[in-house]
């Protein structure tokens, strides 16, 4: 058998690119037919109706819930919501850190919740607890990410209410004043449509910490880190900054040319699996339209110029607008300040995280790939 790693350079993958390097049956993407699902489900035709619990009841328990089940999936959640005292005191320094909405402190409060927490190696506990500290730092994301906030702008946090849904409660959190039913639809659609996406880059990155026996939170923190890269999920905090720059749109052509001439990235275009269009993008489109406005109407010419030029530019394969390029409109809407972007993309992104982490422990085998060397040889005379 030839290892991919024994394969002359030329034919090795980059990046890993398209390589099988796992099982998994929580959810999946297919990059031709443009099409992803969780656990057979495509998130699209709830992400306009449902909430995003049955989104992460889905990804973490296997199946759409009931109506009892999402009762006591619910109670869990809010439960789970509940800050620990001393993660509660550590806060304030916590948020004096960075700025205010920075994912970076962000991941850091989910590391020091998961020592709060009691996390410990999970292979030196039962699966109950693992799953326990899961749920409960995915929970918290929100709890955490609008807390810290509020400090950082000198503001004193506010709790969850009860009966509340995460996407309610989170920008009430963030808020104050709860919010309207048309920004809460807005927000469940972003959350639902973000929950989980295949093996990305943060879930593999999820997978292999996790894969040395590591505590939950430490995996959760380096799935963090992980997505808060501006070619994954910190794409989404540099879209607005994008439309913003390009302001008007006879600028448009010019601006998205000299980017491309400078060999620059175009924020909320490409993909590394779809080679059509992105469904996500399509639905946050939708809501876009609803919004409508001026901004609406140059992110729209945006995609359309982006598309054109970017495939003139690279020909190789088929290149569209992705997730991010509509995704802050939405959450504009719902009142989410762009700071926090990139932190809610992270609360969305737990319930997938979650649900694969409870996959890699149930049949772990500790990743350690193989790098051809290529440096000086040693002098073994
Ligand atoms: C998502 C992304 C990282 C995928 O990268 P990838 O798997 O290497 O993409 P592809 O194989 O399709 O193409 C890579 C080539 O196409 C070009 N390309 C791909 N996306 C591009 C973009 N958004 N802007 C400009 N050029 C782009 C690059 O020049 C790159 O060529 P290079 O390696 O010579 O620099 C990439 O498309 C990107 O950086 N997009 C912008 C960031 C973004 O929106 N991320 C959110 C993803 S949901």
């Amino acid at each position: 058998m030839v290892r991919i790693a024994d394969r002359p350079s030329d034919v090795l993958p980059r990046g890993l690119d398209g390589v099988p390097v796992a099982t998994t049956s929580v959810s999946d993407v297919d990059g031709t037919r443009g099409f992803y699902h969780f656990r057979g489900v495509d998130p699209t035709t709830f992400a306009r109706t449902g909430t995003f619990e049955d989104a992460w009841h889905l990804l973490h328990e296997g199946e759409l819930p009931t109506s009892e089940q999402r009762a006591v999936f619910a109670a869990r959640i809010g439960s789970a919501m509940r800050m620990p005292p001393v993660l509660r005191d550590a806060l304030p320094a916590l948020a004096a850190l960075g700025p205010p909405g920075s994912q970076d402190v962000l991941r850091s409060a989910i590391s020091a919740a998961g020592v709060a927490l009691g996390c410990r190696p999970w292979t030196e506990q039962d699966r109950v607890t693992t799953d326990d500290q899961a749920i409960r730092l995915a929970a918290l994301t929100p709890v955490l990410a609008a807390a810290l906030y509020r400090l950082a702008r000198g503001q004193g946090t506010i709790d969850p209410v009860p009966g509340r849904t995460i996407a309610e409660n989170y920008l009430a959190m963030i808020h104050g004043d709860a919010p309207t039913a048309e920004q809460t639809r807005a927000l469940e659609t972003y959350l639902i449509l973000a929950a989980d996406h295949g093996f990305c880059n943060s879930t593999f990155a999820l997978r292999v910490i996790a894969s040395s026996g590591a505590d939950v939170g430490g995996a959760l923190a380096g799935a963090v880190a992980s997505l808060s890269g501006p070619l994954h999920g910190g794409a989404i905090g540099r879209v607005p900054s994008m439309l913003a720059a390009i302001g008007d749109p006879a600028r448009v052509e010019p601006w998205i040319r000299d980017r491309l001439a400078r060999r620059e990235r175009l924020m909320g275009f490409g993909h590394a699996v779809y080679r059509t269009l992105d469904p996500r993008n399509t639905v946050l489109r939708g809501v876009a339209d609803e919004i409508g406005g001026d901004t609406v109407e140059l992110a729209k010419l945006v995609e359309q110029t982006g598309v054109r030029l970017l495939n003139e530019h690279k020909s190789d394969k088929r290149r569209e607008a992705n997730i991010e390029l509509y995704a802050g409109i939405a959450l504009d809407f719902a009142g989410i300040p762009e700071e926090l972007f990139g932190s809610t993309f992270t609360v969305a992104r737990m319930a997938g995280w979650t649900a694969n982490l409870m996959e890699q422990i149930a049949d772990n085998r500790i990743f350690r790939p193989a790098a051809r060397y290529v440096g000086r040889e040693p002098d073994l005379a």
